[in-house]
């Protein structure tokens, strides 16, 4: 997830640039740039760090011009530099691009035997030289269609030729891209927010869809050139209210971009018709991952419940011993790793204290370090050995959601590549886990519909002063997920249990005034989970379930019933995680919560 902008019009295209990437930070910000026309050409100014040091290194000579395309990033190829940073230049043609060329390395062996000099590790640079080849032909709308036909992948950019000056074009792909309409001036961008201060008419392009934008006004048309009528809505939204694409909290915008952050995740990673897993995205050669014989993960917080939920996932496929431990534990308790072992560190951030000091750990006894990460370049990502990027974009909200739920999927990926390589799974079981994966952003969408029902029922039961958090199995860390965002977002006490336990302590809580909530899919444990809920029942607590679609044995049983789609037991945990991110989000809302900034906590723990 990054932010690009384009303008063209009578103003300062600089300023309107700089302002409209302060507005898009939320969408990353390690590094940014700018491009923009002048009478020699185009000029390209980039840095590292946040849009102030952008708006420094401008300050000096103040430039001036009408049109200019602008980038914040969220780095996913490439750590951010200076050289990583956007716009990206092949001779005349400069670009910036929001998404992930999946092809990219194909394309960019072929453009380095063509003759074509890459200076940046990123998968971007691939599109701005193959639009350079077909500029020498064609003017610059053609030759990006042209360039399109070869690219395969998610992207929204802008692009500009020093041949055609005053002249922008954008694409849409799975990645967001809006035109605003202004008077004599014309915006292109990630986000409404970027010139919500100049223009309220916006044109929303849908998936393959060109705009070229001129002094004259703008065309929209199809990838094959065919001009479209799109209509001009007008936008209401105030500048943060936009932010948030127009939801009221940066956790619930995140928590309804999960299909997106997941499908992204997977993006080039998979090929569903052989069931592979493109090893390659974990960094380590085939002969070691052959050679692991024990796995430790080491994580914190909700990193640590994807841990646990990894750990059935890595045994079942591929039969290897897992310990998972709390990275604070781990470096202090003497743990016995050697060569052979390969140590997995769960980092939303990257940088968090104990984490490291748990790979630094692992690292100095001889194990391979394996790093699950959101933040590209980090810490944790640069001193591993090898790294899986979760690509979920940057999350706000301090409470982590689309983070947990695509390092679950990282875990997922990896369980089931090492399980191939060790042939402790069947090609068929493979391409089908690979399949459902894949089946996964659409159930997501469907379990985010149950939003207003799980509000009901959080209005009901906000005010209680306890709630236990239950499941069995794979679902014991998704009970501990659910209680401990529960607590950070309603400061309302919470527990996760795993529900088999319960009798063994916990069960003297119960009473009418605690609601329980149990995860109840289907599955192996279907029938005990039962049980344990009759147990609640029967001492008058609340009950509240999360259970598959069709299911009335666990809804005549309980209070409130949530229904989410059947899929694996594996992946079923990701479908039950959504509805408990939902009601932590409407309790903490029904009680004044800052929910994007709950009190005492921070993003990134970087001290013990
Ligand atoms: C909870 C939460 C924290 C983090 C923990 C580890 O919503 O966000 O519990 O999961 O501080 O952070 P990372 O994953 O950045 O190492």
């Amino acid at each position: 997830m990054c932010g690009i902008i384009g303008y063209t019009g009578k103003k300062n295209a600089v300023s309107v640039i700089l302002e409209g990437l302060k507005r898009l930070e939320y969408r990353g910000y390690d590094s940014s740039g700018i491009a923009f026309f002048h009478d020699k050409g185009i000029e390209v100014r980039r840095c590292t760090g946040k849009i102030k040091d952008l708006g420094a290194l401008l300050e000096a000579d103040k430039p001036f011009s009408h049109t200019a395309i602008g980038h914040t990033r969220w780095a996913t190829h490439g750590r951010p530099s200076e050289e990583n940073a956007h716009p990206h230049r092949s001779d005349g043609i400069v670009l910036v691009h929001n998404g992930i060329i999946e092809n990219y390395l194909p394309l960019k062996r072929r453009l380095i035997d063509e003759g074509y000099k890459f200076t940046s590790e990123t998968d971007t640079e691939v599109l701005c030289h193959l639009i350079e080849k077909y500029s020498k032909d064609y003017p610059l709308e053609d030759a990006v269609r042209e360039a399109l036909k070869e690219v395969r992948g998610a992207y929204a950019f802008a692009v500009i030729n020093e041949r055609e000056p005053g002249k922008v074009v954008g694409v849409k792909k799975d990645s967001p891209l809006v035109v605003g309409l202004g008077n004599g001036e014309f915006f292109l961008a990630s986000d409404v927010p970027a010139f919500l201060n100049y223009s309220r008419d916006v044109i929303f392009l849908d998936e393959g869809e060109m705009v070229v934008m001129t002094d004259d006004g703008v065309i929209v048309t199809t990838l094959d050139g065919s001009p479209i009528q799109k209509e001009v809505k007008s936008v209401s939204w105030s500048p943060s209210m936009a932010e948030k694409g127009g939801y009221r909290h940066f956790m619930l915008k995140e928590i309804y971009e999960q299909p997106r952050a997941i499908a992204d995740t997977l993006r080039g990673r998979i090929y569903p018709e052989s069931g592979e897993v493109n090893l390659d995205e974990f960094g380590i050669n085939e002969k070691d991952l052959e050679e692991i014989d024990k796995v430790f993960i080491v994580a914190c917080g909700t990193s640590w419940h994807a841990a646990l939920v990894g750990k059935y996932m890595i045994e079942e496929f591929a039969r290897v011993p897992v310990d998972v431990d709390i990275a604070s534990e781990f470096r202090y308790r003497n743990p016995i790793l050697r060569h052979g072992n390969l140590l997995i560190a769960i980092t939303q951030s990257g940088e968090t204290a104990d984490t490291l000091a748990a790979q630094r750990e692992a690292k100095r006894l001889g194990a391979k370090v394996l790093s699950i990460c959101n933040v590209v370049g980090s810490t944790s990502t640069r001193e591993a050995d090898a790294v899986f990027y979760t690509h979920s974009g940057p999350e706000i909200g301090v409470a982590s959601t689309k983070a947990f739920t695509t390092q679950i999927i990282g875990l997922y990926l990896f369980a089931v590549a090492l399980g191939r390589l060790k042939g402790t799974i069947r090609d068929d079981l493979v391409k089908e886990l690979i399949r459902e994966l894949l089946l996964l952003p659409g159930m997501v969408e469907k379990v985010l519909a149950t939003d207003e029902e799980v509000g009901r029922i959080a209005k009901e039961l906000f005010k209680a002063d306890d709630f236990l958090y239950l499941g069995r199995g794979i679902n014991y860390p998704i009970a501990l997920e659910g209680a401990l965002k529960l607590k950070e977002i309603s400061y309302i006490h919470a527990e996760g249990y795993p529900a088999g336990e319960m009798k063994h302590g916990p069960i003297a809580l119960i009473d009418e005034e605690l609601p329980v909530v149990f995860l109840a899919p289907k599955g192996r444990l279907y029938e005990k989970v039962i049980s344990n809920i009759e147990e609640v029942r029967s001492r008058g607590g609340k009950v509240i379930s999360i259970t598959n679609e069709g299911d009335t044995e666990v809804c005549t049983l309980s209070d409130h019933c949530i229904f989410v789609p059947e899929t694996n037991p594996f992946l079923s945990t990701i479908l039950m995680t959504v509805p408990l991110q939902l009601f932590a989000y409407h309790t903490g809302v029904l009680k004044g919560c800052d929910v994007d900034q709950p009190r005492n906590l921070a993003k990134s723990v970087t001290v013990e």
